[in-house]
């Protein structure tokens, strides 16, 4: 079984986002509502057995890629044995097991996640300054997250990937600072254009374009040229180098330019739904086909039918920002 093709042909499916919790340590305005999102009650959240059986299905039917997010998922406590099983199903064909983390409390237990096998490390970091941090994480936290970008780099993940997600009047005066953290540092900066989700008051005027980010990292460095780099396949950013840099800074351009022709993402929820595009609503539910006793066969055929009614392409950034969806930090990016 292969969840492809689906239209359009191109996209295979081979990237599986999970999201563990959807609690998190910080409170970010573009991601976390102003009143704050209802938990799902712990019994209904998918519990690390589900998470497994689904996590092996999806990895024999081509997924190579997981990526664990939230909410915040280093705040779910079995996050190293998950990671340590998740990478025993690498025979199966599954090479990479990623985490996206704000960095509040992910310094300390790297050493431990690195030796269950986690392979890769995405680092969310929106301002250098501290006080700035405060207003837009709505919590204290600014050094422990650079703290863990630190301990990502001397725990040689290369890069380590740091998310900034711009938003006009608010950070966008600091890109050419982050582009200068690339410098000597194994840092891919990730520039990403700001998404509208339910509750994140999304507007287009702070949304910045991402040609214009790159016209003001040359304007900041008119010596140094920005390079072109190759997008590996399957990735949502646009890759850049500054000439000489040890690192890179790239681009998601999820609302000028959205790549959704080859998208190779499913998403599986902290409550066992099964989200087959960031954006829409439509969800399925695996935590209850899966307690109502759905055999793997029923799985794949919930799964596979889910997967073919994918969309060819979101509907353009202002259709999304006035359609339902959920808050992000229930999607986990
Ligand atoms: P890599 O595996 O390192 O390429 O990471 P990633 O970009 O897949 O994951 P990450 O969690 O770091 O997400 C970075 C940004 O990309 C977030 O803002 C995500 O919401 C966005 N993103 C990830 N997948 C998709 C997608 O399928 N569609 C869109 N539009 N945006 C996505
Ligand atoms: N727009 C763009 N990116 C977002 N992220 C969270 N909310 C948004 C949004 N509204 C990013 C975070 C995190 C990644 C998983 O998603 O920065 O790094
Ligand atoms: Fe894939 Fe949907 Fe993102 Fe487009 S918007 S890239 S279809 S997840």
């Amino acid at each position: 079984l292969t969840f492809s093709p689906v239209p359009p042909a191109s996209r295979i499916h081979t990237y599986l986002r999970i999201s563990l919790t959807e609690r998190c340590n910080l409170r970010c305005t573009y991601c976390m509502p102003d009143e704050g999102v209802a938990l799902t009650p712990t019994p209904q959240l998918l519990t690390s057995r589900e998470i497994m059986r689904l996590a092996r299905i999806f990895v024999e039917a081509g997924v190579t890629k997981i990526r664990l997010t939230g909410g915040e998922p280093t705040l779910r406590r079995d996050i190293t044995d998950l990671i340590r099983q998740l990478s025993s199903l690498r025979p199966m064909g599954l090479r990479s097991v990623a985490i996206t983390s704000n960095g509040i409390v992910l310094a300390r237990q790297l050493p431990e996640l690195k030796e269950a096998g986690l392979t890769a490390v995405n680092i969310s970091l929106d301002t250098l300054r501290g006080e700035r941090f405060e207003q837009l994480a709505r919590r204290p936290g600014h050094k422990r997250v650079l703290e863990s970008i630190r301990t990502a780099v001397g725990l040689g993940y290369d890069p380590v990937k740091v998310n900034v997600v711009v938003m006009r009047g608010v950070n966008d005066d600091e890109v050419a600072d982050f582009a200068a953290l690339t410098r000597d540092q194994p840092i891919n900066v990730r520039f990403i254009e700001y998404m509208p989700f339910d509750g994140n008051v999304w507007s287009d005027s702070k949304m910045v374009p991402y040609r214009e980010l790159i016209s003001r990292i040359q304007a900041a460095f008119p010596y140094t040229p920005l390079e072109r780099l190759d997008d590996p396949a399957g990735e949502v950013a646009k890759n850049f180098r500054l000439w000489g840099h040890r690192g890179s800074v790239s681009f998601i351009t999820s609302m000028t330019q959205h790549f959704c022709s080859d998208c190779n993402r499913l998403r599986l929820l902290a409550d066992g739904n099964l989200k087959v595009c960031l954006f829409g609503a439509a969800e399925v539910s695996l935590r209850d086909a899966m307690r109502g006793g759905a055999s793997d066969d029923d799985l794949r055929a919930i799964i596979t039918a889910a997967v073919g009614r994918k969309r060819a392409a979101h509907a353009g950034m202002f259709e999304l920002a006035a359609s339902a969806n959920r808050p992000m930090i229930t999607i986990g990016g």
